[in-house]
């Protein structure tokens, strides 16, 4: 727990506007599902990769790998602030607790 309403609201409502069309926390869209991603992407390179796509593709090895794999070049959202990435983030973290 610990992810306040207000966060969560405001992950939730830049996730929609933005990165719903291609993401679902569970299920693999046009992009892969997000659930665990802070396991396969440290937070600097989250960071970077949101915000300046290709200069993280370079900074990564496992980015370069999944662009190759999904064959699909990532936007970049320089309007999205590190705060707004960190709402993402809680967001997505909540949302991929297990139901109890
Ligand atoms: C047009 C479709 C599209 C949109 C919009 C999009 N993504 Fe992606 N995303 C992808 C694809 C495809 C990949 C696979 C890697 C690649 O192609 O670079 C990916 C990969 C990722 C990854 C790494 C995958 C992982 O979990 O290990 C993260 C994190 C991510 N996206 C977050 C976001 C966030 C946050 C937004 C909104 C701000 C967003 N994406 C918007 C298509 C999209």
């Amino acid at each position: 727990m610990g992810v306040s309403a207000i966060i969560y609201l405001r992950g939730g409502f830049s996730i929609a506007a933005n990165c719903a069309s291609c993401h679902s926390v569970s299920k693999e869209l046009t992009g892969p599902a997000l659930a665990g991603f802070e396991k396969r992407l440290p937070v600097t390179q989250l960071y970077l990769f949101i915000q300046h796509s290709k200069k993280a593709y370079r900074k990564s090895k496992y980015l370069a790998r999944l662009k190759k794999e999904y064959d699909i070049e990532h936007f970049s959202f320089p309007s999205l602030t590190k705060a707004d990435i960190d709402d993402i983030r809680q967001y997505i973290n909540a949302a991929s607790l297990p139901i109890p």
